[in-house]
This record gives C-alpha cells, sequence and structure tokens, in this order.
C-alpha cells in the first residue's frame, strides 16, 4: 500500500498503480491517498474555491441516454424552456451576488442553436463574468459561433472512456464523437472539461483506470466526476447506484493526475452521500457549482431523482456554498477562476 502512494508521489500513473489505488479496500490508505490530492490541490490551485453558477435553462434532448432522465423517450417529464431574457436576468442576479463564471447547461435542444444561445451569450458577457456551455454535441460551427459571442469554457463529460460501454449507454452518439468535438473546442479557444460517471452499469475497474488515462492524456481544463444515480423513468431504474467512496477516489486521483486542473465537487456526490460536496473539496476538488436555475423550473431538470437544492428558495444555493467554503477554512475565489498552468522558468514555478 505505502508503495502505492509512493508511486503516486513520484508521478508513476500505469495502469497497475491506478488500479491498485482503486482496488485497496483500506481506511488508512483512502486516509493517505485523499491527503495527498489535499496536499496537491493546495500546492498547484491554492486554497481558493470558485463557485460557478449554473443555470439549466432547458429539460428538452433529441437523445436518448439509457441514464439520463431527460431522455427524450422519458413522456413523463413536463418539459420546459426559458425564455433569453429569463435566462439573462438569472445571470445578472448571479454576477450582482460577486458570481464570477455562469455555467448555462441544456438538454440537447436544437431551439436555441446556434443563434439564440450565441445572443444570450453576448447578453451575459456584457456583466463581466465567464460563460460556460454545457449543451452537448453539435457541429463545428456552431462552436465557433458561440466563441465569438464570447463564450468561454465548454463541459462536455466523456462519460465512459470505454468506447463499447458508451455506445451502449449513448445510442445516437459514440465516444469517437466526443473525441473529435474536444479536438475542436481546444482549436476554437474553448477551455474544456470532461469526465466519467462512476458506477454506470457495466462499467469496471479498469474502465474506471481508462477514465483517468483519458483525462489525462487530453490535459483536460475541468473534470467532473459523480456517480451514477438510476432515474426510475429510465431504462437502467432499476441498476444500482455508483459509490461514493469509489467516486471520491476517482476526484482524488483526477487531481493527483491533472494537478493544476478545476475539479468541481458536483451535485452527483452530495446527492449520494450527505455532505458529499464538503468532503470531495477536502480531497481534491477546488470549485463548487450551486444551482441557479429559478423556480418553477428547477424541479423539471430530473437528471436523476433526490438532487439537492431542488426544494430550496431558488436564491439559496449562492450564498448557501459561499458560507461552505468560509466554514471549510478555504477562500471563494475572485477572479474568473480560468485554470491556471504552471510555467517553470529558470528561477522556479510560476
Ligand atoms: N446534454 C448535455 C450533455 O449530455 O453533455 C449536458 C447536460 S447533461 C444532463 C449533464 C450531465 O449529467 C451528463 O454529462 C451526465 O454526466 C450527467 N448525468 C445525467 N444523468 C445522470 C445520472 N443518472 N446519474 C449521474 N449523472 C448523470
Ligand atoms: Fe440529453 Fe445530455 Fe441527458 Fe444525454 S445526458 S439524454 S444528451 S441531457
Ligand atoms: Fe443548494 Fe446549499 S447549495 S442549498
Amino acid at each position: 500500500m505505502k508503495r502505492v502512494i509512493e508511486k503516486l508521489e513520484e508521478g508513476v500513473f500505469d495502469r497497475e498503480v491506478l488500479k491498485e489505488a482503486l482496488l485497496i479496500n483500506d481506511e488508512a490508505f483512502n486516509r493517505e491517498l485523499f491527503e495527498l490530492a489535499d496536499k496537491v490541490r493546495r500546492e498547484n490551485v491554492g486554497d481558493e474555491v470558485h463557485v460557478r453558477a449554473i443555470v439549466e435553462f432547458s429539460n428538452v434532448c433529441r437523445k436518448n441516454c439509457l441514464y439520463c432522465g431527460l431522455r427524450r423517450d422519458n413522456e413523463k417529464l413536463q418539459r420546459y424552456r426559458m425564455s433569453p431574457e429569463e435566462i439573462v436576468e438569472r445571470a445578472k442576479l448571479a454576477a450582482e451576488l460577486g458570481v464570477k463564471t455562469i455555467v448555462l447547461q441544456s438538454g440537447e435542444d436544437p431551439h436555441y442553436m446556434p443563434d439564440l444561445l450565441a445572443d444570450i451569450v453576448r447578453e451575459i458577457k456584457k456583466f463581466g463574468v465567464a460563460v460556460t456551455l454545457s449543451v452537448g454535441e453539435w457541429p463545428r460551427e456552431y462552436y465557433e459561433k458561440w466563441k465569438e459571442a464570447g463564450a468561454d469554457r465548454y463541459l462536455l463529460r466523456h462519460e465512459t472512456a470505454n468506447p463499447e460501454l458508451h455506445k451502449k449507454l449513448r445510442p445516437d452518439t459514440s465516444l469517437e464523437e466526443r473525441k473529435k468535438r474536444y479536438l475542436w473546442l481546444k482549436e476554437l479557444g474553448y477551455e474544456v472539461g470532461a469526465g466519467p460517471i462512476v458506477g454506470l452499469p457495466g462499467q469496471t475497474v479498469e474502465d474506471l483506470v481508462e477514465d483517468l488515462l483519458f483525462v489525462r492524456e487530453f490535459d483536460f481544463d475541468m473534470v467532473g466526476i459523480g456517480p451514477f444515480i438510476p432515474h426510475p423513468d429510465t431504462p437502467l431504474g432499476r441498476e444500482k447506484a455508483g459509490d461514493f467512496l469509489t467516486s471520491l477516489k476517482v476526484v482524488a486521483l483526477t487531481r493527483i493526475l491533472l494537478p493544476t486542473s478545476n475539479i468541481p465537487a458536483t451535485t452527483a456526490m452530495g446527492t449520494v452521500f450527505p455532505g458529499g460536496r464538503e468532503i470531495a473539496l477536502k480531497c481534491g476538488a477546488n470549485v463548487i457549482m450551486p444551482n441557479w436555475t429559478p423556480a418553477p423550473y428547477r424541479q423539471l431538470y430530473q437528471l436523476y431523482p433526490g438532487r439537492i437544492c431542488v426544494f430550496e428558495k431558488d436564491t439559496a444555493c449562492i450564498p448557501c456554498v459561499m458560507r461552505m467554503i468560509e466554514g471549510l477554512g478555504r477562500k471563494v475565489g475572485r477572479g474568473l477562476g480560468e485554470r491556471k498552468r504552471i510555467v517553470e522558468t529558470a528561477e522556479g514555478r510560476e
């Protein structure tokens, strides 16, 4: 066990070491792993926790991912679309509360794509914030348009780096389609985010190792990690949920593999385990994404059941996460919170 921690400290990230780190089921080992991730986080990205307000502006989706409650075949879900005015208004309120990044997320909803979304981005950029988009797979020209409108970052979780499992769970598309877009987004100058769902039905520990190597190989600027949570109105509704501890180990290992990436403590982590986001912030994470979707839409963005924050007042989450950060003895990020890359100079690290 000592040997595995030593290898990780030395930067030896081969398949065998990563697999052992995930498999060892020992409290003392896990504690050491989490402490190492926390140290790497502190040394590379410091004590600031960046707050990204997320507005889930439409739950309409043309895709049919097996795990997701927004999938097009879920006829039980009441669908909504926020108007551009509603979206911009919400972003403004977040900016007034001191938030420096607005994340716009939705199902793959053609209604906004690409021009309406470009207009929305242009308006929101006037508030002096960074804009992150998380709206799925579209042609390259759309990403280009949104970049020209001022979008800074793009989140497109890879879900699983196992190509066969990916195809099974996301029948409309493939891992290759995802990969193609990572290259486009990078070329266009976006900061790019990916990340796996942990505990997907059919996923093995070897698959999780490949997820870790995948995010390292692409050197993602952001990596979002969360457990699978079964939604009863999907084909995976009877499967078991992903495990919190394994997800936490994936967070910690991701920090060790990608010291300067922005890693959120995701809502799914807080949903499967009470206080899960706070724990993730102590095990490598440095970002938090308060739910900023207004009522009455918030409760309709049902990716999975039991999501935290759904029944809170719709202005609660930004002040709540700011208190959480202070409570952990950390600092609310003051800048835009873009990824900092460490540059080695003759004088040392900058
Ligand atoms: N439609 C866009 C996409 O798929 O990239 C963005 C929105 S999608 C709802 C955001 C993320 O929710 C997905 O990337 C996936 O990781 C996560 N998600 C969906 N269903 C989930 C579930 N049942 N359990 C855990 N995470 C889930
Ligand atoms: Fe649509 Fe995204 Fe859900 Fe897949 S994960 S069904 S693309 S919202
Ligand atoms: Fe939503 Fe605390 S972050 S209520």
